[in-house]
C-alpha cells in the first residue's frame, strides 16, 4: 500500500518534471524565433559569426580576404587594428581612432540576454551594417586570451579583482590601449554613428572662465571622454547624488587611439593599490586576507568612474595644466572641450535626457551634443538594501556622505 503511493507520488513529480522542462524548451524556441525576426542584425553579426572568444565582424574590404583564415578573437582585432591604419577613412575623422567597436559579455548567446541589450546591441550593429566599422564582442574566454596575450605580466592581478564588474572595468582600458576603437557597454545605446561624433566645431578654442587659459589644440584627437557628473563644486549636489567628483568622466563609453598615455596611468594607478594590499597582507593577492582587503576597497575607487577620473585629470594636469573643474559646461552651454589630444564632450554627449532632478546642464536626446544613451544607470552593479539607504539618505536628508555607493561583496 505504502509502496504504491510511493510509486504515484513519484509518478507525478516525473510527469510535472516532464512538462516542465517541454514547456521550458518551448518557451526557449519560441523566444529564438522572436530574437531572430525582430532582431537580424543580431543574428547576422553574431549568431552567425561566433567564434573562439566571442562573436566579430571586420568589414571585407578592410581584409581581402585574409580575415578568412582567423581563427580567434585575438588575431582578428590585431587584424583589424592593422587594417585600420591603412586608410583614413577607417578612423573616426579628424582623429586618430580606429572605427573598431568593443562591446563584451559573459557569452554570445543573445537569445538570453535581458531585452534592453538586444535592442542596443542591435542599434550598434545597424552602424556596422551601414559603414566602414569592425565590430568585437569579447566574451569571458575571449578576455582570457587578450590578456593572456598582451598582458601576461598582470594576469595574476587581473583574476585576483574581486568580481566580474571589474574586470570588465580593466579590460575596456586594456582593449582600448592594444586596439583602441569605441568602447559602449551593454546597456548603452549609440544616438548616432561614432564616424559622426566629432563634429569642427567640437574642436574649436574654448577659454577656461576662471583663468582666463584659452585652448587651442590642433592635434588629431586620441581620445574622447564625457562627462557623467557636472556639478558647482561648492555645492553638495554632487555627493549627494553619489559623485566623489563634482565634475567626473563616465566610463560606459570612450574610445580611444591604441596607446594613449592615460590608459596605462590607469593601470599604474591599479597596479600601485594591489601592491599596497599584498604588501600589508600576503603577497598571494588569491588569499583570504588580501582576498578580503580588495574587497573593502570600494569599486568606483578601485576600477570605476573615479579611478579613471583620476588617470585623466592626472594627466591632463601635468601634460596641459587643465584645471580640472575647467570642464564644466554649466556656464557654457555645454561646450565640447579639446586638451591636447583628449576631447572632452559635455554631458549631453553620453547621458542626455536627465530628468530635472540632477540634470546637470543635460539636453534632450534630440539635441545636436547627444551621441549615446545609457539606459540602466548602475542596474548592473549588485545592489543591496544598505546602498539604497545610503542614496536615499543623502538624496533626501544630505547626509550620509561616506556611506558607500556600492555594496562591498563581504566575504563572511
Ligand atoms: C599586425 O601588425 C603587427 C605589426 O606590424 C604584426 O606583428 C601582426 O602580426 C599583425 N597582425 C595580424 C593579425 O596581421
Ligand atoms: C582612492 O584610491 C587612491 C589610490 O589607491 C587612494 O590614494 C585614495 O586614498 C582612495 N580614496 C578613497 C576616498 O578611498
Amino acid at each position: 500500500m505504502a509502496s504504491r503511493r510511493h510509486f504515484r507520488r513519484r509518478a507525478v513529480i516525473t510527469l510535472a518534471i516532464v512538462v516542465l522542462f517541454t514547456w521550458y524548451l518551448h518557451w526557449r524556441t519560441d523566444n529564438a524565433s522572436i530574437v531572430v525576426a525582430q532582431y537580424p542584425l543580431l543574428s547576422k553579426y553574431i549568431s552567425a559569426q561566433r567564434g573562439d572568444g566571442g562573436a566579430w565582424h571586420i568589414p571585407s574590404s578592410w581584409t581581402q580576404g585574409s580575415g578568412a583564415a582567423i581563427e580567434n578573437i585575438v588575431d582578428a582585432a590585431s587584424l583589424a587594428l592593422n587594417a585600420s591604419r591603412l586608410l583614413p577613412e577607417r578612423q573616426i575623422p579628424q582623429s586618430a581612432i580606429p572605427l573598431i567597436i568593443h562591446q563584451t559579455w559573459k557569452n554570445t548567446h543573445h537569445d538570453r540576454w535581458p531585452e534592453s541589450f538586444r535592442r542596443s546591441t542591435e542599434t550598434w550593429l545597424s552602424g556596422v551594417e551601414s559603414g566602414n566599422m569592425a565590430y568585437f564582442l569579447w566574451d569571458d574566454k575571449g578576455i582570457a586570451q587578450f590578456i593572456r596575450h598582451f598582458e601576461p605580466e598582470i594576469e595574476s592581478q587581473f583574476y585576483a579583482l574581486p568580481n566580474n564588474v571589474e574586470r570588465s572595468d580593466v579590460f575596456r582600458i586594456l582593449v582600448s590601449k592594444w586596439i583602441g576603437g569605441i568602447y559602449g557597454d551593454m546597456d548603452t545605446e549609440p544616438i548616432r554613428p561614432p564616424s559622426t561624433w566629432i563634429a569642427p566645431t567640437d574642436l574649436e578654442p574654448w577659454q577656461d572662465l576662471e583663468t582666463g587659459t584659452v585652448y587651442k589644440s590642433t592635434e588629431p584627437v586620441r581620445a574622447i571622454v564625457g562627462l557623467e557628473a557636472d556639478c558647482l563644486p561648492d555645492s553638495d549636489l554632487y555627493w549627494r547624488m553619489g559623485y566623489f567628483y563634482p565634475i567626473q568622466l563616465t566610463q560606459w563609453s570612450f574610445a580611444w587611439a591604441p596607446g594613449h598615455p592615460i590608459l596605462q596611468l590607469f593601470i599604474d594607478r591599479l597596479l600601485a593599490t594591489m601592491q599596497a594590499v599584498s604588501e600589508d597582507n600576503d603577497p598571494r593577492l588569491e588569499l583570504y586576507s588580501a582576498q578580503q582587503a580588495l574587497y573593502a576597497i570600494d569599486p568606483l575607487n578601485l576600477t570605476g568612474p573615479v579611478a579613471f577620473t583620476d588617470s585623466a585629470r592626472g594627466w591632463l594636469k601635468t601634460e596641459w595644466g587643465l584645471r580640472w573643474n575647467a570642464l564644466s559646461g554649466l556656464a557654457d552651454g555645454g561646450l565640447s572641450k579639446l586638451v591636447g589630444d583628449v576631447l572632452v564632450l559635455p554631458i549631453t554627449a553620453f547621458s542626455p535626457g536627465r530628468g530635472q532632478y540632477g540634470n546637470m546642464g543635460s539636453k534632450p536626446v534630440t539635441d545636436a551634443s547627444a551621441r549615446l544613451v545609457h539606459h540602466a544607470e548602475g542596474s548592473w552593479r549588485k545592489s543591496s538594501v544598505l546602498v539604497e539607504y545610503g542614496k536615499f539618505c543623502r538624496t533626501f536628508f544630505g547626509r550620509c556622505r561616506d556611506w558607500s555607493k556600492v555594496s562591498h561583496n563581504w566575504i563572511i
